[in-house]
């Protein structure tokens, strides 16, 4: 019997992809963290078919628990990889999933979820065909996989930073997959404090968020913003300078909001508290020069981003001044993490 177990993280966006093309294509390149709490445990066993049928046979399980939600978006993502993976005609994929974060905390299981599951279907592809890609190869292989069945996925097959996006900036750069980028010291140990605001499911998904973008009034512009704002990026990253690198990503996540804001039908995603934090990180900034700075993912929660060595002044700040703007004082203490690991 064939089976293959891996862990995957999730990933924050510093620049966000935001619009699509063709097969799952980006219209411009995204930059993010891997993250190191926020991960799926996924283990794929294949049980071999007795008859053959026009879909792919899965049995999904969330927590132990059946789940035809996402069961039935994993069907159709494997429906559309029968060529790159032929295994898949002659087998059931029993598939249990597990993540460390709650499911309702508002944190998109998407990126680590499949992510995981991109890597064991490479995995079990190897063990049954018995022919082993380069190891650059199999990742490579991965992030492409799991970009089929959610773009920001391919990021997370990749320790510390990824960048997914043709960008003449990024040697090797390409639509069709991340790539790793090495960061400098301080990029490596950044810490993202995920303050949940609101635990319920994205009132908009990102598939409709990303077609949206085709009618946005604003579109062009923002795609060359991207691609001005990631050179500006890797400059700052290349001189550790925090408080550039900071100063794009709060950028980044308030034009995602904005674009958002001015679409038709219009989506207002921050809730008073995302707004109240907003404000607090930026006075505690003010007043203390630590460069603390914001992000956000297409909803009301707030990652704030900090190198390590602030940790406990931030920290501090976090207990004394956002905890309580929190549903029900919930954080989640991630950071910067060295990718997916076989289990
Ligand atoms: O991967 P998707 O299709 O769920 O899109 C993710 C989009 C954002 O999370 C808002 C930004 C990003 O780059 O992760």
């Amino acid at each position: 019997m064939f089976k293959s177990s891996w862990s995957s993280p999730s990933n924050i966006a510093v620049m966000k992809y935001w619009g699509k093309y063709g097969l799952q294509l980006p219209r411009n390149p995204s930059l993010s963290f891997t993250l190191s709490a926020s991960v799926s445990h996924t283990t794929v066993t294949c049980i071999p078919n007795i008859g053959k049928g026009n879909h792919v046979n899965i049995e999904f399980y969330l927590d132990k628990e059946p789940n035809e939600k996402f069961g039935s978006r994993i069907s159709k993502w494997l429906d559309t990889l029968t060529l790159e993976f032929p295994f898949l005609n002659d087998f059931t994929l029993h598939i249990e999933t597990s993540n460390t974060f709650p499911h309702s905390s508002g944190i998109a299981s998407s990126a680590s979820g499949l992510s995981a599951l991109a890597l064991c279907l490479c995995d079990l592809q190897e063990q049954i065909s018995g022919i082993a890609f380069e190891r650059v190869e199999f990742y490579k292989r991965a992030s492409t996989v799991a970009r089929l069945g959610s773009g920001s996925a391919s990021r997370s097959v990749f320790p510390f930073m990824s960048v997914w996006g043709f960008s003449p900036d990024v040697p090797d750069s390409s639509d069709e997959y991340a790539i790793a980028i090495e960061p400098l010291d301080v990029f490596r140990t950044y810490h993202d404090a995920i303050l949940i605001v609101n635990p319920k499911e994205k009132s908009v998904s990102s598939s409709v968020g990303h077609s949206l973008m085709e009618g946005n009034p604003f579109a062009e512009a923002r795609y060359k913003q991207a691609n001005d704002h990631l050179a500006l990026l890797l400059n700052a990253m290349d001189k550790s300078d925090v408080h550039a690198f900071g100063k794009i990503a709060e950028q980044e996540a308030l034009t995602l909001h904005a674009l958002m804001m001015c679409s038709d039908p219009s989506f207002i995603l921050m809730k008073g508290n995302t707004l109240l934090m907003i404000d607090k990180i930026r006075s505690f900034r003010k007043d203390t020069s630590i460069p603390a700075y914001f992000t956000l993912d297409a909803g009301p929660n707030v990652h704030l981003l900090y190198p390590q060595e602030y940790s406990s002044e931030v920290h501090q700040f976090i207990e004394t001044e956002l905890r309580s703007l929190c549903h029900n004082g919930f954080i989640i203490w991630d950071k910067v993490g060295s990718g997916p690991s076989r289990l």
